[in-house]
């Protein structure tokens, strides 16, 4: 397999002065990597690992246009000269490679997300339309304002074009500014910018035409639009066609996708999860296609190159977004070209450590590669001064990414497992609904181990006498973890068991059960959703103050969405107390009364985990090396466990 396997995927495209090598596009995306608002080392070395992979296009995160842009704390600003260099710097690491460079110019407009210092910002928006999510009132546009932010991204695509990047997109989706004069429903203006379409476009052809004035004409100026925001109040579909339709001529492409920032329903789709299927903006892409002349683009779950393939040879656009595809993996292009489609590390969308850090205010990450947003200290991989030779025990996450990284060092690797499958959690966590892409780590890691040539060894549990006659150089513990169970004050009647065994299907649960959930991640949302669609009545007790507390936030949200459309009733600030008969009893962990749920046949208890501390507390006094490492160290999740493999088999 070569190239001609993605024939339409590694077709060349021109717009105006620009040639994309191939139809992979790394979408606008913030890392959180800049700290002052401008372009460093840090987010060079990471696009330029993209850039080396091969991306044809890659288009940098969201640049302020305007000092009332400022929507997080951490973003870049393109209102100043002092930020050409900095865009400089990645325009030439990324051309090296071969791969066009854009950015994105940016207003959120009412979508404020962060405040310097704790104290709120003021936002802005073309009318007084408070925004649900944020809880952001903003003040509405003056004439005088409208114009310096037009001038704004006129001025900053000047900066970025003097940098010597090859255009600019300009961010008119998931409800920031410019979508914001597109949508009646928020634009309630009676002067020229609002009132009638062609007023609520007015706004866009500013901006454009003083973006044009000020680069030339070879400098490309696309648009990111959502074709439906997915929300009651948002842009629908039509209204973002029309308005495509509108600029047709003006722009030099399109780049669809879907969602808004301004609801909780609608943001879902601005990284949408794994429960969204692959590919779905194609279908409004081709709409849009059918409609217009200019180059479109179309990104969402667009995650192996064989997909990208589909959507361009059926015509339905012209370049893929394949942005988390690129995070998990930057080598994916390169890879794809070369046939070896079967080497791609695939995104499962789990939206933990890319989307999941940005929420939390963290850098950019993979779960699967922890090299990603740590470019500056782990991009080359080193051998081993010394190969040794290296026991790793434990088949889950966390001690196959330790083993494949350690053996691609040039370390002898023996990898045990006690069961006969590779995956340790992570086979159960595939059997949640919705969540069976989750495999795909298994899968992946499955492939490292194969390419690293690390020996496996299933159906083996290690015991501290194994190590002792095989003495290796180096033991690395990855034990991982089992369901921990509560004490309980536990009279007699109910049925309890734990999500390990349900999941399992291990146990038949009743017609009405009470779901435990200390940890509030993805088990016992899962386990509510498993048994209410098996038709149990369920309740949801957590203690946390919402179903899912830990999870990264598209992926609750959705979750939360589904729970309650399938009935399952969530009790918030609900700690266990215990159970007897058909009741469970609860305690409300602020006001500490008691919560009586009765009428409960069995009780799910999803109280995280213990560590499976066995062996590596029998070689507490073994006189070798030891690394303890994942949940056998510390129950957490699949990134931990697989950063703590990847960072220990660096060290040895
Ligand atoms: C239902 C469920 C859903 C989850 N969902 C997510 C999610 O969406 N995202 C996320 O990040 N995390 C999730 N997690 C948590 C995640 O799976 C764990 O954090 C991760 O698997 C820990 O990896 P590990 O390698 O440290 O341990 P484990 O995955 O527990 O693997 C340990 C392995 O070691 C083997 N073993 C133990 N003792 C020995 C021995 N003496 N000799 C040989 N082998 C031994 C075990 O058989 C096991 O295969 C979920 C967990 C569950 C149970
Ligand atoms: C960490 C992260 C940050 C993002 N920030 C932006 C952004 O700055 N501007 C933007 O238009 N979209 C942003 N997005 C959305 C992506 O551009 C893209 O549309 C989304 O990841 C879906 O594409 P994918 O399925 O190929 O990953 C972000 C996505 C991620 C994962
Ligand atoms: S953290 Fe998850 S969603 Fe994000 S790039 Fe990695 S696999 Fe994909």
């Amino acid at each position: 397999m070569d190239a001609r396997t993605f024939p339409h995927l590694f077709t060349p495209l021109t717009i105006r002065g620009a040639t994309l090598r191939n139809r992979i596009m790394s979408t606008g995306h913030d890392t959180v990597l800049p700290t002052d608002g401008t372009v460093n080392d840090a987010l060079v070395a990471y696009h330029e690992a993209r850039a080396r992979g091969g991306a044809g296009l890659i288009v940098l995160q969201v640049s302020g246009v305007h000092e009332t842009a400022r929507y997080t704390t951490h973003m870049l600003m393109a209102t100043e000269d002092r930020s050409i260099e900095g865009y400089r710097r990645v325009a030439e690491a990324v051309h090296q490679h071969g791969t066009v460079l854009f950015a994105q110019l940016f207003h959120p407009g009412r979508e404020i997300m962060e405040s310097e210092g704790g104290l709120l910002a003021v936002a802005y928006a073309p009318s007084l339309a408070p925004n649900e999510r944020f809880h952001v009132m903003p003040r509405p546009l003056s004439r005088g304002m409208i114009a310096e932010i037009i001038a704004g991204y006129g001025d900053a695509a000047r900066r970025m074009h003097e940098a010597g990047l090859d255009g600019v997109e300009i961010v008119a989706s998931h409800g920031y500014l410019p979508s914001q004069f597109l949508n009646p429903r928020v634009n309630r203006r009676e002067d020229a910018y609002g009132g009638t379409p062609e007023n609520c476009l007015r706004f866009l052809r500013d901006v454009i035409a003083d973006v044009r004035a000020k680069t030339d004409e070879r400098f490309v100026i696309g648009l990111r639009i959502s074709g439906g925001e997915m929300d009651e109040e948002g842009l629908t579909a039509g209204e973002a066609l029309d308005a495509i339709a509108a600029l047709d001529g003006a722009l030099d492409y399109v780049h669809v996708i879907a969602g808004t920032s301004a609801s909780l329903g609608g943001a879902i789709h601005i990284v949408p999860p794994m429960t969204i299927e692959n590919a779905y903006m194609a279908p409004f892409a081709a709409t849009v296609k059918a409609r217009v002349g200019m180059p479109v683009f179309v990104t969402g779950r667009i995650n192996q190159p064989q997909d990208a393939e589909g959507v361009i040879a059926s015509n339905q656009a012209d370049v893929c977004g394949m942005t988390r595809a690129l995070i998990a993996d930057p080598e994916m292009p390169r890879k794809a070209r070369e046939g070896r489609a079967e080497d791609i590390r695939a995104c499962v969308a789990c939206n933990q450590a890319c989307i999941g850090h940005f929420h939390r205010g963290y850098p950019i990450s993979c779960i699967q590669h922890p090299v990603t947003g740590r470019e500056l200290r782990y991009s080359t991989v080193t051998p081993a001064a010394e190969p040794k030779r290296v026991m790793v025990v434990g088949g889950g996450p966390a001690g196959m990414k330790a083993a494949a990284v350690a053996a691609s060092r040039g370390h002898r690797v023996t990898l045990y497992e006690a069961s006969t499958r590779l995956g340790g959690q992570t086979l159960l966590a595939q059997l949640l609904p919705g969540r069976a892409e989750f495999g795909g780590l298994v899968t992946n890691l499955e492939r490292e181990l194969e390419l690293a040539q690390v020996e496996v060894r299933k159906g083996v549990r290690v015991d501290k006498a194994l190590i002792e006659a095989e003495a290796p150089d180096a033991v690395i513990v990855a034990t991982g973890a089992t369901p921990f169970r509560p004490r309980l004050e536990q009279g007699d009647g109910m049925q309890v068991v734990d999500a390990w065994q349900v999941i399992k299907g291990e146990v038949t649960v009743g017609a009405s059960v009470l779901v435990s959930d200390w940890r509030c991640d993805w088990i016992g949302i899962g386990v509510a959703e498993m048994l209410a669609r098996a038709g149990s009545a369920v309740r949801l007790a957590v203690n946390g103050t919402t179903a899912g507390e830990v999870l990264p936030l598209y992926v609750r949200d959705h979750s939360i969405g589904r729970l309650h459309r399938l009935g399952v009733t969530v009790t918030p600030f609900a700690r266990l107390y215990g159970c007897d008969g058909d009741t469970v009893y609860l305690q409300h962990t602020t006001s500490s009364e008691a919560i009586v749920v009765e009428g409960i046949d069995t009780l799910v208890v999803c109280h995280g985990h213990a560590p499976v501390m066995e062996l590596s507390e029998a070689l507490e006094d073994y006189l070798g090396t030891v690394h303890v490492i994942g949940d056998g160290l510390a129950p957490r999740t699949a990134e931990e466990a697989i950063f703590e493999g990847f960072r220990t088999a660096w060290t040895l």
